[in-house]
């Protein structure tokens, strides 16, 4: 075969012919289904009446095909790998297919494949058409039908989108279902569920009085695990009518766990699909983090039913149209329904750590893409987060109100059909007025811009000029930058009052937290009547995805973190002041100087001890040190040891200092009261769970007695979690294996607990991790073929146990290599996903730079899926 060829968002015309609707029927069997479908087609008004029909259709074996009834013969069609055409159709006709294919046999997980004896699908994006021959594009919207016919007692279950409409028994112990869907809709939301599953129902009443069923299906064992996400999917539901007035609009909203799943969700219509980790909690198997994490996933692929499947996209480059909107959406709802400042503080975080290592790595790429090889590559953070960030700010530059009409615009403009991110920008200018032409180029452009700002004081004047400098770094195929439109969120601290100046620039005042726009190259902002000399609180809020520098003291910094009136740049000044801290570390280290605490962070952190303020969750993350992939971020060339020696000896430093204040905080945090998925309990764990990590860190004998002590109580998973990963994580192997050997028997039967299992062990900072990976590998409850196992050992292994991944002899790069080629046959999406820690090679030093590329080579030689050789090729360019 042919180097697989790309796809280019120029080449883009509108379909040929359109399907109006689609009847299918299944009659399911784990070797052999056969899937017959009937399409509608007509022909697109303008377009020659010659032009062929082309129906997209991967490892289908065809056994029937008729037009209009009349089968057809040789001449009349072609079959070929990806595909089916059909020559001189008429303008508008009826297509009779009938495939046949083997779930069984599927392990990449896309079509129709099996999960523990249970039939599901997963379409998007292209996965239709291993399903039957299709034009298979968002831009086809048609009303589906389908039948599902299958054994009643192992398959007692048959769910497919939209409403039942009929069932009934049929010869041989089978039964059927019919379902219709009324609402178009593209085939990469279509779904189907066949299986022996139980139910949890609840209803709704929208605003409007309609009343909706809710259901939860799992496996029998989970029905004690749903009760947290119908809360959420009723607490999103009333959200989205509050916050966009979007109602639901099914009878029925069904839910489905499976196990083995891609992703964590697919919103298909009225049938959500959901790996089982991204739906099932309870408190004794799911963290906090997993609880919260279910609420967002929850509410996500709820909210895609109006941003995604009402209004969906025109080709898959507008993939972020549904993607960074309906993420900006979760984020909206779990900061209301959480603590807000922690929501952002935890999504920024996550998003200066990984997309910008994505933006800086070979495969960077724009908000929306011009090209792809396999769109299945660009499910991105770029995409998802980076889409979510313009997306917030175009929120924070028209206005909230001026938001909400564009919006409310949006949905009504484009109600049932399938658009371009230009259409929704436009209504945003529209309904605000602003031109948001030069915005345009947060969609085009990759790469994370970087501010360089300076200010200075003019004392006699009472001015204080900021310049601010833009630069986007070229990216692969973009050479040349333009200057974008950067929203800066910013006060003026007076540095004696600690208060917010008022801010007044060109004569305008902008109250005392004000954005200044960034659109050029470099500007110089001189705010007048400044009374005393500040210091400078900027980018609040993370208002762009930009990063920026300014020359702070470290005097500045703790002043900020003791003083800023925005949450999360109080956060930031925290975690830049440990950065500077850390830089020194990592010198010295380096330079094999002798290691010596900065007092000044460990002042601020005795203050925020002392009056840190009273959102707990946020007094946690800033005692939370930079993780070493954010400081590996921030370096000009990753130093692998120096950064794990400089951070640990940071924390037990700290630990020493301040022994006695973690201990008080432990202490005055720990609580038994019965566990609750709530804002205040959740930061009360949060930091008390920090507290014990310091003592733990310099395995201080109180400590450890209290990790013991957390561990065997048992309270709740947060708690045991933390507990297990601090005794693992010691240097003890008395007070590791124990709990380790206590945990795995207790929840050998639970496959998400085991997760957890595997992904404490792999983190172990200590030498052995690696071999550890290895032996895990050859565990009864591992499987290659579940992504989760994959994600939850090889995964967590190669992206959060830096020390060890990254060992000088290479062995880590190795194993990746090694489970990557497996996967590649087994799983291409997910391998072309967990390769990705060795495309970053050019952040290293020379001899691992050489052991990544020899490894990427290595995969290189072998038969690729085309997601493993776009990714390979890029990376190795
Ligand atoms: N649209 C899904 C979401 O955002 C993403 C998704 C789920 C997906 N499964 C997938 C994307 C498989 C590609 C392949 O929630
Ligand atoms: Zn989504």
């Amino acid at each position: 075969m042919s180097d697989p060829k790309p796809t280019y968002l120029h080449d883009y015309r509108p379909p040929a012919y359109r399907v109006t609707h689609v009847e299918l029927s299944f009659e399911l069997d784990p070797a052999a289904t056969r899937v017959k479908a009937s399409l509608q087609i007509e022909r697109h008004p303008e377009c020659m009446a010659q032009e062929a029909l082309v129906l997209d259709g991967e490892q289908l074996t065809l056994k029937h095909i008729a037009l209009d009834g009349q089968p057809l013969g040789g001449g009349d069609y072609a079959l070929t790998e990806t595909g089916l055409t059909v020559h001189r159709p008429p303008a508008s006709f009826r297509l009779d297919t009938e495939v046949e294919i083997a779930p069984k046999e599927n392990t990449a997980l896309e079509g129709l494949y099996l999960s523990n004896g249970m039939y599901c699908t997963q379409c998007e994006a292209e996965g239709f058409r291993r399903i039957t021959f299709y034009p298979d594009r968002p831009d086809v919207m048609a009303t589906f039908s389908t039948t599902l016919i299958g054994d009643r007692a192992s398959l007692p279950v048959l769910l497919s989108n939209g409403n039942p409409v009929e069932r009934g028994e049929l010869p041989g112990g089978r039964h059927f279902v019919t379902w219709h869907d009324p609402f178009p809709k593209p085939s990469y939301l279509f779904a189907l569920v066949a299986g022996d599953l139980q139910k949890v129902e609840d209803r709704f009443t929208t605003r409007s009085g309609r009343e909706v069923t809710l259901q939860i299906w799992v496996e029998e064992e989970n029905l004690g695990k749903t009760d947290h996400a119908m809360a959420s999917l009723k607490r999103a539901m009333t959200w989205d009518e509050e916050a966009y007035g979007r109602e639901y609009d099914l009878d029925l909203f069904m839910i489905v766990a499976v196990n083995d799943f891609n992703m964590g969700a697919m919103e298909n219509k009225g049938l959500n699909i959901f790996n089982s980790a991204a739906v099932l909690t309870h408190p004794h198997t799911a963290t906090d983090a997993a609880f919260q994490r279910v609420e967002g996933i929850v509410a996500h692929e709820y909210f895609h039913n109006w941003s995604g499947n009402r209004v969906t996209c025109r080709d898959w480059f507008q993939l972020s149209l549904k993607e960074g909107f309906t993420v900006f959406r979760d984020q909206c709802f779990s900061a209301d329904v959480n603590s807000a400042p922690v929501k952002r503080i935890e999504d920024v975080s996550f998003f200066r750590t990984a997309q910008f290592a994505e933006d800086a790595g070979p495969t960077a790429h724009p908000v929306r893409p011009d090209h792809y090889i396999e769109i299945g590559n660009f499910y991105t953070l770029t995409i998802y987060e980076k889409g979510a960030e313009v997306v917030r700010m175009l929120s924070n530059l028209v206005g909230w109100e001026a938001f909400r009409r564009g919006s409310d615009l949006y949905f009504e403009r484009f109600d049932g059909q399938a658009v371009t991110i230009e259409d929704f920008v436009d209504c945003m200018a529209e309904a605000s007025g602003q031109d948001l032409s030069q915005f345009m180029r947060w969609y085009a452009q990759a790469g994370t811009p970087e501010i360089d700002a300076h200010g200075e004081y003019d004392y006699a004047n009472a001015e204080y000029r900021l310049t601010l400098r833009q630069r986007t770094p070229a990216t692969p195929g973009q050479p040349e930058k333009a200057p974008l439109h950067i929203p800066v969120r910013m006060g003026l601290v007076g540095s004696k009052t600690g208060r917010d100046l008022p801010l007044t620039l060109d004569g305008e005042s902008l109250g005392s937290d004000g954005v200044i726009h960034l659109r050029e190259e470099e500007q110089t902002f001189v705010f007048t009547e400044v009374a005393e000399s500040p210091v400078p609180s900027l980018l609040r809020g993370f208002s762009a995805p930009v990063q920026l520098r300014f020359p702070y003291s470290r005097e500045e910094l703790a002043f900020l973190l003791a003083n800023d009136s925005d949450g999360f740049n109080r956060w930031d000044a925290g975690q830049r002041l440990a950065m500077l801290a850390l830089d020194d570390l990592i010198a010295a280290h380096r330079n094999g100087v002798e290691k010596v605490m900065d007092p000044r962070v460990v002042e601020a952190f005795r203050a925020l001890m002392a009056h840190g303020g009273d959102d707990k969750a946020v007094l946690a993350e800033m005692l939370t040190l930079p993780s070493e992939a954010y400081v590996a971020e921030q370096q000009p060339r990753v130093d692998v040891e120096a950064i794990h020696a400089a951070r640990r000896f940071v924390e037990q430093s700290l630990a020493a200092a301040l022994r006695d204040d973690f201990l008080h905080l432990y202490q005055d945090n720990h609580r038994d009261t019965p566990y609750a998925p709530e804002p205040e309990q959740i930061g009360e764990r949060s930091l008390k769970n920090v507290a014990l990590g310091y003592l733990m860190a310099i395995e201080d004998e109180e400590g450890i007695e209290l990790a013991r002590r957390q561990f065997e109580a048992d309270h709740n998973m947060t708690d045991v979690r933390q507990a297990l990963t601090l005794l693992t994580h010691s240097s003890r192997s008395d007070l590791a294996d124990p709990a380790l050997r206590t945990f795995g028997e207790k929840w050998a039967h639970d496959p998400l607990v085991m997760d957890q299992w595997f992904a404490v062990q792999v983190t172990r900072p200590q030498p052995d991790a690696l071999e550890r990976v290895k032996y895990l590998m050859t565990h009864p409850a591992f499987s290659l073929k579940n992504p989760n196992k994959v994600r939850a050992l090889v995964g967590t292994f190669a992206n959060q146990n830096r020390i060890n991944f990254h060992r000088a002899d290479g062995e880590g790069y190795r194993l990746l290599a090694d489970v990557v080629i497996e996967l590649n046959r087994l799983n291409p999406e997910i391998a072309a996903r967990l390769v990705t820690p060795l495309t970053r090679w050019q952040r290293f030093d020379e001899a691992r730079q050489a052991l990544m590329k020899g490894e990427l080579e290595r995969i290189r030689g072998e038969k690729l899926s085309p997601n493993l050789y776009e990714v390979i090729e890029k990376a190795l360019a």
